[in-house]
């Protein structure tokens, strides 16, 4: 066969999960990619005799894998191969240039770092003298990619590549281990032994993002858990890169996305930021939600004519506490924007809604938490108007617990408005105080509405204070980046629609100014 053609050898087994259909499927559309491909299914039988799960690794099945790889690395030895990579099913690798950009490192052994939702990867940066997994300072800055490049470690697994022409490569085995060895019988472990004894290296490189890994799930934890493990990798995947796309070779089950019981999901979005209005509605999608964009008022349009126009006022006296200034037009579009939603809750008299911002970190299995807790609340048919999914808890101390609600606290002083729960009473409410009129950001106006802002002064322009407000707990939202974060950008101009107007140009392109620390729902506001 012509050079730079690969044979593929791809086994499967043990399985209860559909994976040998689909890697067929698969295989029939890429195959011809190959100089060949052995393929080796094996249907029965699903599980070993000894196991307690699909995710249990016993004796058997690590002896079985050992054996499997075994017969992978004979096969590219017989063959003449001069590499080979093995990769996990489960391992996802989303970049098309990782087998070249591994080759060219010209390492005997060495392993694309795989991002995954936790502090799993497929490396260890220490292993000890009994073959476990040994802590070390530089884990966590690789798997961060604060330390960036190849690095020496002492195992790698999952999906790596192996140099075949290396000096020692012809002893490196994953079965029968090597005549010496007392470490855990385990293949990734054997071979990291391997190469000990003969001296390979092993490195793991992180410059690039290559591909995810699931974080491995308890034995007796289902596959319904790594499904939902699934899903959020693919959520965290958006968060922090270019998005996982599925592949065009597999069929995929239809999606179903609902409202999860509510009246309507509401996703507000600055059209000008379409990159997170994307990224919500991929989020959603996956997670099988269907939501409705509000344009968010896009506070570089809003002036001091067309704010007198619609009555907007400042709450008199109101300052921010941290940087001393007053609303900015981001947070007077972002609270037009809340606003409009409530108004059209009230209008329609929709009973519950669920509302997001576009900056959304959804937690794991968000949407199975949500529904359980509104299952909750409405068994122990608990009064309410607002429940928080995300926020800031402003005061750290101990919130009041709800009586035969686990997952809920009543809620004190909170910053953010990212993820939201609002009944049609909860929505009467906050139009009943007429807030146009004494405008402050929407998540100060918030907390005064449930009584727990601790300015009394702002307090006393509203009345009655008497929103029944709480808070999921643990949070099942939180924001994509925090200030200061790298990633962070914030949309908030510095001036108020208040300045005067042939200013704006000026302060526009002024540096930011200090803006509260880490409170992303006020600065990083995706709402202008
Ligand atoms: C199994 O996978 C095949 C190939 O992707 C697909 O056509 C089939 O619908 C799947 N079956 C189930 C039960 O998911
Ligand atoms: C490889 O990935 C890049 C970047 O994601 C993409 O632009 C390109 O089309 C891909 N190439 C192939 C052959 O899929
Ligand atoms: C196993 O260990 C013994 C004692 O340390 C050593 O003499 C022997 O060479 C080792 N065997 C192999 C195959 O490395
Ligand atoms: C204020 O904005 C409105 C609507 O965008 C526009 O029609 C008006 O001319 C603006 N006024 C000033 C003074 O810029």
């Amino acid at each position: 066969d012509g050079p730079g053609r690969a044979k593929g050898w791809c086994a499967t087994d043990h399985n209860t999960d559909n994976t040998t259909e689909m890697l067929q499927e698969w295989l029939a559309a890429v195959g011809d990619d190959y100089a060949t491909v052995v393929w080796r299914p094996e249907g029965e039988p699903r599980s070993y005799p000894d196991e307690e799960g699909p995710k249990h690794w016993t004796k058997e099945r690590h002896q079985f894998l050992m054996e499997l790889k075994q017969e992978a690395l004979t096969f590219a030895r017989d063959w003449g191969a001069d590499y080979i990579l093995f990769a996990d099913t489960d391992n996802i690798l989303t970049n098309n240039q990782t087998l070249r950009l591994l080759i060219d490192q010209g390492l005997p052994v060495v392993a694309p770092m795989l991002d995954s939702q936790t502090y799993y990867s497929n490396f260890w940066c220490g292993i000890t003298p009994q073959g476990y997994y040994r802590r070390t300072a530089d884990y966590f800055p690789t798997k961060n990619r604060q330390r960036r490049g190849c690095f020496q470690v002492p195992m790698v697994h999952s999906t790596f590549l192996v140099s075949l022409r290396t000096e020692g490569a012809a002893q490196l085995a994953f079965y029968p281990p090597h005549p010496n060895y007392s470490w855990p019988f385990d293949d990734i472990i054997v071979f990291a032994y391997a190469c000990q004894a003969v001296g390979v290296t092993i490195h793991v490189c992180n410059e690039h993002r290559y591909g995810y890994m699931n974080v491995p799930v308890k034995p007796h934890q289902g596959l319904e858990d790594e499904k939902v493990n699934f899903i959020h990798l693919i959520l965290e995947a958006l968060v922090d890169g270019p998005p996982m796309w599925a592949s065009a070779h597999v069929s995929r089950p239809p999606k179903r996305p609902s409202k999860m019981g509510f009246d309507e999901v509401f996703v507000i979005s600055l059209a000008r930021r379409p990159d997170r209005r994307e990224r919500m509605l991929s989020s959603l999608w996956e997670m099988e939600v269907s939501g409705r964009v509000v344009d968010a008022v896009d506070g570089r349009t809003l002036n001091s004519s067309l704010m007198r126009s619609l009555g907007v006022d400042l709450l008199p006296g109101y300052q921010d506490p941290y940087s001393g200034r007053t609303l900015t037009k981001g947070e007077v579009g972002c609270f037009l924007s809340h606003y409009s939603i409530w108004e059209e809750v009230v209008a329609r008299r929709l009973a519950r809604i669920l509302v997001f911002e576009d900056d959304v970190r959804f937690e794991s299995n968000f949407r199975g938490r949500l529904e359980r807790l509104m299952e909750e609340v409405e068994a122990e048919k608990l009064p309410w108007d607002l429940i928080y999914l995300g926020r800031k808890q402003v005061n750290p101390e101990e919130e009041a617990a709800v009586e035969g609600l686990p997952h809920l606290v009543v809620a004190g002083y909170s910053y953010w408005t990212l993820a939201y729960v609002l009944s049609l009473a909860g929505a009467r409410k906050l139009l009943a105080s007429q807030p146009l009129h004494r405008m402050l950001p929407v998540d100060e106006f918030l907390p005064i509405m449930f009584d727990q802002h601790p300015n009394e002064q702002y307090k006393a322009h509203f009345w009655p204070r008497d929103l029944r407000a709480f808070s999921a707990r643990p949070l099942l939202a939180a924001p994509t980046h925090y200030a200061g974060d790298a990633e962070w950008l914030s949309d908030t101009e510095t001036s108020s629609p208040w300045d005067d107007d042939k200013r704006e140009a000026e302060t526009q392109r002024e540096k930011q100014a200090p803006y509260r620390d880490s409170i992303p729902g006020l600065q990083d506001h995706n709402l202008g």
